[in-house]
């Protein structure tokens, strides 16, 4: 009996250990994935008519000119070779159990910082499309995005400017994961200091980080990347948003109610529900036919969605 166990150790052993790595293989797959992450469809308007302004006219825009503004930012930062697309950070162990200290988020910003300036991150290059077709630019809005990561933070850098600035700014988002829900913070990077920033983020970003969706399907480099990330991005568990004392919550207006939103949009849906402060993504994510994922909306549907977006509170 004893000998018979003894001859199968090995055996349930090495079975154990092939398990074990097989699905630390697949666990590292979920967002290393160069399986085969969706292709980017190109944006194009269908006309619903929510928009402020007709989609701006970028035909005059080249591959070439749109590579050349991206270069800008230093040849050696962006185009990397890439496995996963999320940069490993060295596990820091956070010093406090109530999630981590405003210093410790905004080192974790300056390190993504650094680690860009220094080609240590995997940037994807886009011309975005909710800024570029937003009303008060108007004009390519150039981005380099990239992701870093331990076990107590996801840390994004988006180094943009629009075609006509000169130099780039530096903008950071850092979700806290040590605490439940995360807690994610905002912020603009200088270079004497970290801006904490809440109301001129939160139009947008009320629910986190946001897919990557290029306003046209060739102003990208890398659109795998731009899949790859956007699916990392998918992963995060819903998140709360830290408001600085110096910029508190905005007026939200009257909640959206549209049931084709509010499956996802709900207070314990995926995303955090929507307010009017949040109309422009709304009417450029569904009029580009991002929102809902998958799915038309019916005239009707359509409608009833620009009178409440018309409509008072
Ligand atoms: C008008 C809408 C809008 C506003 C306002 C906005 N963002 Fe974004 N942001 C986006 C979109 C859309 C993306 C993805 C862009 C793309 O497709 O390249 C993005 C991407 C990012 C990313 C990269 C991670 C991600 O979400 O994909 C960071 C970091 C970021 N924004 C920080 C900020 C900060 C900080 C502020 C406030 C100072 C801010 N943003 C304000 C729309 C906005
Ligand atoms: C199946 C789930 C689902 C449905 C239904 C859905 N959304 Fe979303 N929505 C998402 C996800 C996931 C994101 C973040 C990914 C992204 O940026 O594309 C998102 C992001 C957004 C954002 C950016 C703010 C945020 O919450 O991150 C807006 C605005 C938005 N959706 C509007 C709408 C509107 C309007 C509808 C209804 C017409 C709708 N969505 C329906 C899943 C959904």
């Amino acid at each position: 009996m004893n000998r018979l166990k003894s001859q199968w150790k090995p055996i349930v052993v090495s079975l154990f250990l092939f398990c074990l790595l097989c699905f630390s293989g697949r666990q590292a797959d979920s967002w290393a994935t160069t399986s085969d992450p969706k292709a980017i469809a190109p944006a194009v308007s269908l006309g619903t008519g929510l928009l402020l302004e007709p989609p701006l006219d970028l035909s005059w825009v080249t591959k070439a000119t749109f590579e050349a503004w991206m270069e800008t930012v230093g040849q050696d930062k962006i185009r990397k070779e890439w496995t996963t697309p999320v940069v490993p950070l060295p596990e820091l162990p956070p010093s406090s159990p109530n999630g981590l200290t405003h210093v410790e988020v905004k080192g974790y910003m300056q390190r993504a910082k650094q680690m860009f300036e220094r080609g240590q991150a995997i940037p994807v290059s886009d011309v975005g499309l909710i800024s570029t077709q937003e009303d008060v630019i108007r004009q390519p809005m150039l981005n380099h995005i990239s992701a870093f990561a331990n076990s107590a933070a996801r840390v994004y850098l988006l180094v943009q400017k629009t075609a006509s600035d000169q130099d780039w700014s530096y903008f950071s988002i850092v979700q806290d994961m040590t605490v439940q829900p995360p807690l994610d913070y905002y912020a603009q990077l200088f270079d004497s200091e970290v801006r904490f920033e809440g109301t001129s983020c939160y139009a947008c970003h009320s629910s986190g980080p946001l897919a990557i969706h290029p306003a046209r399907e060739d102003l990208i480099i890398d659109p795998k990347l731009a899949s790859a990330l956007s699916q990392f991005i998918a992963t995060q568990p819903r998140s709360r948003f830290y408001f600085p004392p110096d910029s508190p919550k905005p007026d939200m207006g009257g909640r959206l109610t549209l049931d084709a939103c509010t499956g996802c949009h709900a207070e314990d849906g995926d995303r955090g529900p929507l307010y009017r402060v949040h109309s422009h993504p709304i009417r450029v994510l569904v009029d580009f036919g991002y929102m809902p994922p998958g799915e038309k909306l019916s005239v009707e549907q359509i409608d009833e969605l620009k009178a409440w977006l018309l409509g008072g509170r």
